[in-house]
């Protein structure tokens, strides 16, 4: 069966990884998680004293980008990609509040996108992918075969969040977390390198009513009728 890249676009904490997870362990395809990618930029910069009162040393890090490492590698027990970062595993490090609220600046600077989009275009060099992110459908695969724009109300996006972070042991509040998803739609969609924006040809789902096995079952049912749509073509 032909191979295809599935670009997974949408707003933040709206349950775009597990939804791409899945499809990808269902279809034997790779998950890319590209946000991991840039939280990791932002843990360095937190970690190596780059960011201090919430201001970021723009010119450090220029000159430290090119030695950040940054691999995803694949756990069979998660069933998902850890991201390692110089070699060190950081995949609960990067999944804290202090990252989350540093990350949209970063992820807006277009140096760190233009060295980032570069590697997230040769992990899709085979194609079999399934990548998620704020402009994989627009940018960095603007011919992918089968895009999705996945939304859901900040509200419920917020309660999803605070219940994912309070099962982790993190003290957080419902109000701090909306406030955080809130300003993160905020710099992601008005940002001026490659904002959040839903591609013309992508199909849409809100998922603030649905359950997880509905969202998987929708994706699952989007990706056949798109590979029967390509046979056909074909
Ligand atoms: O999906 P996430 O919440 O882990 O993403 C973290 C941040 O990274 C988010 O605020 C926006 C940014 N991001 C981006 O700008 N482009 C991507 N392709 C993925 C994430």
């Amino acid at each position: 069966m032909k191979n295809i890249i599935i670009a997974i676009d949408g707003h933040s904490s709206g349950g775009k990884s597990t939804m791409a997870k899945d499809l990808a362990r269902e279809i034997g395809y790779t998950y890319i998680d590209t946000g991991a990618m840039y939280r990791a930029v932002t843990l360095y910069c937190i970690e190596n004293g780059l960011v201090s009162n919430g201001e970021l040393n723009e010119e450090k890090l220029k000159t430290l980008l090119p030695g950040i490492e940054i691999r995803l590698q694949y756990n069979p027990a998660t069933g998902r990609p850890d991201t390692y970062l110089n070699g060190q595993n950081v995949e609960n490090k990067i999944r804290t509040m202090q990252v989350s609220d540093n990350v949209s600046k970063i992820a807006a600077l277009p140096y760190v996108r233009k060295a980032l989009v570069k590697q997230q275009q040769a992990m899709g060099k085979e194609k079999a992918i399934v990548m998620d992110g704020r402009d994989i459908g627009t940018v960095v695969f603007p011919d992918a075969e089968l895009k999705l724009f996945i939304t859901a109300s900040p509200e419920v996006r917020a309660k999803r969040r605070v219940d994912e972070l309070l099962a982790k042991g993190e003290s957080v509040t419902y109000e701090q977390v909306l406030a955080n998803v809130v300003e993160r739609d905020r710099i992601d969609s008005t940002r001026e390198d490659s904002p959040l924006r839903q591609a013309a040809d992508a199909l849409v789902l809100d998922n603030s009513d649905m359950t997880i096995e509905e969202q998987k079952k929708w994706l699952l049912t989007q990706y056949r009728n798109r590979i029967e749509q390509i046979n056909g073509e074909s």
